[in-house]
């Protein structure tokens, strides 16, 4: 985030990560292959493997959504943080971001043994849905988008998953434990279980603008009620975002593993973005003088 300029190519950000994540952290290997998406290309799940190789230029202007996360003694992370390429973000940026955080900030409020994770997810869509209700992107009545999986249009994927030796764990679907939901975007859930003390899991929604999704739901009377025809048309290309946490289970809720150490608001993320552009300021005229003194 503090690196990143408008020009730069997404593997030059990949290989910054990858740099300090080891140099840093001694993590000499990475939990997977990072997702480096800028641009359009932050709506692609898995972008960033062999055949779309963070090989993009980033844009001025473009939303980015990296998903990247370092492997320490076999055990793994997985982190998204999306974030302005220019470190300023436009109010249609603001109004995603803000969505989600609202859906990651209410599964974190409601996670504690006992509950389902399917639950969860749909707290999170709940949660979504009201931000983009408010933006005037959707409309209508929250329950009825539930009945028709409007959220699924926005999000197709799961809430998270088990984490561990494995990015995405093992345990998932258990004999004697709920079975895989058959629900849009539910049915992709890594794990159906009830929540228990010591799980680690992720807590990853998103809110993408992909053009097939869009035009599937528009073309569905059932949900093409619920969209505004001008908002979404404004936002095809929009690219989308994630934010990723990693937590653990506690007795009585949660614990943030990963925040903390991640500007998650829209003010911290502008802040720690300003902080990176002034140290670059401060350290080329020094670099400069370096240079005229022939180091
Ligand atoms: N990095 C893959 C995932 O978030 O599940
Ligand atoms: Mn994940
Ligand atoms: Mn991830």
């Amino acid at each position: 985030m503090r690196k990143i300029r408008p020009g730069m190519k997404e593997y030059q950000l990949e290989a910054i990560f990858q740099h300090h994540s080891y140099y840093h952290g001694g993590c000499r290997h990475q939990a997977y292959t990072n997702i480096c998406g800028s641009g359009c290309n932050a709506a692609v799940l898995h972008y960033g493997h062999a055949g779309a190789p963070n090989a993009r230029t980033v844009g001025d202007g473009d939303i980015c959504l990296f998903d990247m996360g370092a492997e320490y003694y076999c055990y793994t992370s997985d982190i998204t943080c999306s974030f302005p390429a220019n470190g300023k973000f436009t109010e249609d940026q603001k109004v995603i971001y803000n969505a989600v955080l609202n859906a990651s900030r209410a599964v974190m409020a409601a996670v504690r043994p006992g509950v389902s994770w399917v639950e969860m997810h749909r707290v999170a869509y709940r949660a979504m849905l009201e931000k983009l209700k408010e933006a005037n992107i959707v409309q209508g009545d929250i329950d009825e988008m539930m009945k028709v999986s409007l959220g699924a249009v926005f999000q197709p994927h799961g809430l998270g998953h088990l984490l561990g030796l494995d990015v995405h764990d093992v345990g998932g679907y258990l004999e004697g434990n709920p079975n895989r939901p058959q629900e849009a975007g539910l049915r992709s859930l890594r794990t159906a279980r009830i929540l228990e003390e010591n799980m680690v899991l992720t807590i990853e929604p998103g809110c993408y603008f992909i053009d097939h999704l869009l035009d599937q739901a528009l073309a569905n009377p059932e949900q093409a009620r619920f969209l505004v025809p001008e908002a979404i048309a404004r936002f095809r290309g929009f690219g989308g975002v994630r934010i990723e946490d990693d937590i653990v289970v506690t007795a009585n809720g949660m614990e943030d593993l990963t925040g903390g150490s991640i500007p998650r608001t829209v003010e911290a993320i502008e802040q720690h973005m300003a902080e990176g552009q002034r140290e670059e300021e401060m350290f080329i005229p020094q670099l400069h003088a370096q240079e005229k003194l022939g180091h």
